[in-house]
Parts: C-alpha cells; structure tokens; sequence
C-alpha cells in the first residue's frame, strides 16, 4: 500500500486544495505519512506569494532529490501557485519531479496521478482556467470541528504587485447549491465552523449570470443551525458595503471578526497598487464597521517597501495602524514578483529600509494589541475549543473567541471533563479572561455552553 506525504506552503486556499489532493489519495486507498522519508508519494503544494518561500520550496525539494536517489521508485509532485508560475524552471532546477500541476488542477489529482503510474512519463499540466469544480471531490478535513470551503477561485484585481491572478486564473465562483451542499454534510458530520476562502469573497456570484450575491450566500448558510460559526476571507476594501457589515450583524452564526487588508496607509501607494480605494474611503468602513457592531475585531495585511515608498507614505501607514487600531496585522516586506506590474518599477526600496520599517511597524502593532486584548480581562468570552494546550499544566485547553483570538485556558472544575478529558474539545465553551498579551488570551473555563 502506497504512503503518501503533503507539504504545504502558503495560504488558506492552499492548504484546502492539499485537503482536496489528500481526499483522492484516501479514495485510491492511500494513507497518509508525516514523515517524508517513509512516503511512497511526496507532494510541495506550492505558493509563490514573495521570493523567501520560493527559496525554501528549492531547497527543501533539493532533499526530495536525495531521498529518490536512494529510493528511485518515489513520486515527487510539485504543484501549486509556483508550479502554475514556473513549470519550466522547476523541471530545470529539480529533474527528479515527475508531476508538475497548477493550483486548479488539485481536484483532478487521482486522473494525473493514475496517468502517470500507467506510464511513467513526467506530467505537466498547469490550465488554470479549467473549469472549477469540486463536486464528487472527497475532501480529507484537518480536523472535525472547523473546515475551510472554497466558494470561488482565482482573482481579477491585479493589484499591482499580485502575482495570484496569474497562479490561480480569473475569478469564478462555486455555485451556491454545491457550497451549501458541501456545509450541509460538513454541519452532518458534527463540524461547529466553516470558513469560506476566495481572494475576493465580495466578488461571489459576479461571473455567474442571475446567481445570487456574497449577502445571499453568507444568509443561506447562517439558516444552517448546526454550524456555530461562519467565517470568511479575504474581503476587498473596494467592494465592501453597509450591506455586508449587516449582514454580519443579523446573522447570529456570523462571527463578527472582519480582516480587511489595507496594504498600505498612503493614497499615493494605494493608487500605485492599483488598490481603487483612498484612505477616506477606507476609514469610513471602519467607522460603519465600529458603529454597527462595536465588539468586531478588526485585522488586516500591510506592506512595507513597496517600490517609491518615501518615508512620509511609510508613516501615513504608522498613522493609519495609530488611529485605526488593528486587532492584529500581518505585516509584509513588499517582493518583486515577476510580470506584476510593480516589478517594473524603478524606484526600488533597499533591503535595509525596509527592514527597518517592518520592525517599526512590528513593534507599533505589537503595543496596540497588547492593549486591545488587556481591556478584555474579567471579560466572560465564548470559545470554540480546539485542542489541548501544550503550555504546560496550568492552561489545559485551546480555542478561539468569536473575534478569532486565541485563548489559552484552565479548567478547574473536573465536573466538565469526563474521563479521557478529550470531551469539551469541540465544544463551545464561557471562559473568563485572566491575562492578556500580543497574540494570545489566558483564561479559566467557568462554563459549557448548553
Ligand atoms: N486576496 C487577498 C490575499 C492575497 S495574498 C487580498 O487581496 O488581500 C496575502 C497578502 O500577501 C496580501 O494581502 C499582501 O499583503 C501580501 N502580498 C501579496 N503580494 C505581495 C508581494 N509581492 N510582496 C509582499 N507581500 C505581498
Ligand atoms: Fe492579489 Fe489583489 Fe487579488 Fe488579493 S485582490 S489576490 S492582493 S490581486
Ligand atoms: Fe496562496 Fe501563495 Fe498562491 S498565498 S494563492 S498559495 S501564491
């Protein structure tokens, strides 16, 4: 019986297509191996986003390469986002790949998979407008509690320095029947959470004449009782509205967690990106988003360094984080990537610029969620619990709060446990709130929720 190994590099979108790859290798009666020196198959689900995970991907495969020397019978696939940008490169960097396929190509798995075993040829293919479709797919989850499902794919933004619209193709949504028919069985199979992924969710529906909208959507799964929580990401500034910020309140199962990249604080380089928002435009969802649900978390993605950024855009964004007040930021240091039309761009920013901004930005941030999380000690929150905690004795459990933050927390009271003391997991729980730093809540279990 083969064993096979998955790697996943990059994004959540990712990570569920090496869900989907798994699924198929389950149904050929695979079985799965974290260990890649005992895989039969091994495949890098690749991503391309910014130039360090590209090194990484080489010189992991460059290891791949050693094990095939010594056990020639190994499949070695690469496929993802870097594959779909650079089938070429990759066959000349690393001759032992024998399947090289685009992100779009993940459900089509088992059909490249049994070509290849019929005849042993290295397969290219890297469509990435092949139709998307992911019904008849079974899909091997993470875990059973929380599970992403993807509702479009691809992206028609090209926000300048993007190279996702050329890995994953032009947008194209799933239609809505598939979509609740996939959460329907997930919410039959005991999971409390979905999490719907496409690089533009506000986009939904758009491509697909009378289909209905992201709203609708968002509407038709909070009517499917058994699914606790429903999140979503990524959301576009451009086309965000009113509408979505209502909807998100209304929908009782609709976490009120909203990440909302902002990429930059500077009109200047917002308009360079090609980003088709101003600041002014930008705050002001924030301000509707504050008035209308006033307990939301709000988190975003910023770049520093992006090509002719001065030291005065860089502290417009300083600015923006100051008064904004993320709940928490993933920050970037801006990377070239080919064909985007920032890679163009003369003015480059050295490496030690923008180090130095990030570290500042790293920092700023780190205070303004520190202080943000403080205000919710003595705080009674709900928990979807996840796991048990590796931080020792004292705080036994992990989860998240409906604003997706992580708590960390105790149970003193043995009369919620059973005797594997496995039985809360998955279960939403009160926790009361007793430390706070940057990144994570510290608290004790005071109820179950009923
Ligand atoms: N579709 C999503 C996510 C895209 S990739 C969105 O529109 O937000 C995730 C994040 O990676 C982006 O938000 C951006 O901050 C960052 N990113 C994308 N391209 C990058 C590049 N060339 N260099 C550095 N960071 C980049
Ligand atoms: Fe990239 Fe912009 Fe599309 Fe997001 S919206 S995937 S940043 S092009
Ligand atoms: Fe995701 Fe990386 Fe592709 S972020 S969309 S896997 S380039």
């Amino acid at each position: 019986m083969f064993k096979y190994y998955i790697k996943t590099f990059g994004c959540q979108m990712n990570v569920n297509d090496s869900e989907i790859i798994a699924g198929q290798m389950e149904q050929m009666n695979f079985t799965m191996t974290s260990e890649m020196n005992e895989a039969d198959i091994i495949i890098f689900n690749t991503c391309c986003v910014r130039k360090k995970v590209e090194h990484k991907i080489y010189s992991m495969a460059g290891k791949v390469s050693q094990i095939k020397e010594k056990k020639p019978g190994v499949i070695f696939g690469i496929c993802g986002c870097l594959a779909q940008k650079e089938a070429e490169n990759i066959q000349i960097k690393v001759p032992s790949v024998d399947l090289i396929f685009g992100p779009s190509q993940s459900s089509s798995f088992a059909d490249i998979f049994r070509l290849y075993y019929s005849n042993k040829n290295k397969i290219i293919y890297c469509d990435n407008r092949k139709p998307f479709r992911l019904n008849n797919i079974s899909i091997k989850y993470t875990n059973n509690i929380s599970a992403f499902v993807q509702i479009m794919k691809g992206c028609n933004n090209f926000c300048s320095y993007c190279i996702v619209p050329y890995t994953r193709g032009p947008e194209e949504s799933r239609p809505i029947r598939e979509i609740l028919s996939e959460v329907n069985h997930l919410a039959r199979n005991g999971y409390k959470e979905i999490f719907l992924l496409g690089q533009n969710v506000n986009s939904y529906g758009n491509d697909i004449p009378n289909h209905c909208d992201f709203l609708t959507l968002l509407s038709e799964i909070n009517r499917i009782n058994d699914i606790k929580r429903i999140r979503f990401t990524t959301s576009h500034p451009k086309d965000f509205n009113i509408n979505l910020i209502k909807t998100i309140k209304n929908g009782k199962n609709i976490c009120e967690h909203i990440h909302l990249p902002m990429q930059s604080g500077s009109d200047n380089i917002l308009s360079r990106m090609n980003r088709k928002y101003s600041m002014k435009e930008y705050n002001n969802i924030i301000k509707q988003i504050r008035k209308i649900i006033p307990n939301a978390s709000i988190t975003t993605d910023v770049m520093v360094g992006f090509p002719g950024e001065t030291n005065e855009d860089f502290e417009n964004t300083i600015r923006a984080f100051e008064k904004i007040k993320f709940d928490s930021a993933y920050t970037f240091i801006y990377s070239n990537r080919e064909k985007t039309l920032s890679s163009f761009f003369s003015n480059q920013i050295d490496l030690q610029t923008k180090k130095k901004r990030l570290w500042k930005l790293i920092e700023i941030q780190k205070n303004i969620s520190i202080n943000i999380n403080k205000q919710l000690i003595g705080e009674i929150l709900e928990i979807l619990v996840d796991s048990k905690s590796r931080k020792g004795i004292e705080y036994q459990y992990c989860g998240k709060t409906r604003t997706n933050k992580i708590v960390i927390f105790s149970v003193n009271n043995n009369n919620f446990l059973d005797n594997d003391k496995n039985n809360i997991i998955g279960k939403l729980a009160y926790c009361k709130i007793k430390h706070a730093d940057a990144y994570t809540l510290y608290g004790e279990l005071v109820d179950l929720k009923k």
